[in-house]
């Protein structure tokens, strides 16, 4: 049986996806681009108003949540899967975080794992995206689990999407398609982009992302070189050493499979329209 997610068509995944995510065919942020400062840089200090309170200091966010004693769940009431939210007792590192329990497997048709919010984070550390907030993998009272930290502070998609955007904005669009189109994620609808106060892109909710295949969900249009580069730096060697805990030999050879279709993809694209209007500046 399909749940939700699964029957959305691609129209209404785009409509749900809002204005900066209109079908691909009609998507185009090169006129904004080009104007935008290199921006969403590697090692930007937090700002007034970041969620991404992790910065630098990731082995400790991961360290906390993994020894944290729960204090007590929550149910959350949005989304598909219903996650639950976990709270960690008052005045630690990390006030809560998603306890997302889902054991690997197709239970609607579909693959899907606590592993793959695991894998996704590690894939951002390695890539050095910055967007997938701390995930690892936390026993408790006999479950085990992805606990991912819980943004704050954050508002959901459709509260920013009426709002003027900064100039670093499609930047972080076009990283986060990049991001989708190398890890198969087939699920990145309105529900899973949460934005900050100083307008960071957050990525969450990757269980049905590292599909076996090499499809791309996100047509290739425009692409950021620094973060393709480091695309383009993978092997297999170091993706089995950050992934190989979370994700079987095969799964891993589909990210570079998707990796090496998006590379044809982005050199024909060069070839027929120039680089300048594929790689943003
Ligand atoms: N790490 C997080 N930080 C903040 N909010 C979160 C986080 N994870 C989940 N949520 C909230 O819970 C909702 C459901 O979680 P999600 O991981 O998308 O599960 P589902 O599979 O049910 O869609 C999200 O749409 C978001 O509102
Ligand atoms: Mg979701």
């Amino acid at each position: 049986m399909n749940n939700h997610r699964s029957r959305l068509s691609a129209a209404a995944f785009f409509v749900l996806l809002g204005t900066f995510c209109v079908p691909p065919s009609t998507f185009d942020v090169s006129a904004r681009v080009h104007a935008q400062a290199p921006a969403v840089q590697a090692a930007a200090p937090a700002t007034a108003g970041s969620a991404r309170l992790w910065d630098g200091r990731n082995e400790a966010y991961e360290t906390f949540i993994r020894a944290a004693d729960i204090d007590r769940f929550e149910d959350v009431p949005i989304g598909v899967t219903h996650p639950r939210r976990a709270y960690f007792k008052p005045d630690g590192l990390v006030a809560s975080v998603a306890w997302k329990n889902i054991p690997p497997g197709r239970p609607n048709g579909f693959w899907e794992s606590y592993k793959s919010e695991i894998a996704a984070y590690e894939l951002d550390k390695l890539l050095d995206l910055r967007m997938v907030p701390v995930a690892v993998e936390k026993k408790w009272k006999g479950e085990t689990a992805a606990a991912i930290l819980w943004l704050k502070p954050i508002h959901p998609w459709k509260e920013m999407e009426p709002k003027p955007k900064p100039e670093t904005w499609a930047r972080q669009v076009v990283r986060m398609k990049m991001f989708d189109n190398l890890i198969g994620n087939p699920d990145r609808n309105a529900g899973n982009l949460m934005v900050d106060d100083a307008w960071n892109l957050f990525l969450i909710d990757h269980s049905r992302a590292f599909v076996g295949t090499n499809a791309l969900p996100f047509k290739m249009e425009h692409v950021d070189r620094p973060f393709w580069d480091r695309m383009l730096a993978l092997d297999e060697p170091a993706l089995a050493g950050a992934l190989g805990k979370w994700l079987d030999k095969s799964t891993i050879r589909a990210i570079l499979s998707r990796r090496d279709k998006m590379k044809s993809t982005i050199d024909a694209l060069v070839k027929k329209n120039g680089e300048a209007a594929v790689f943003i500046q």
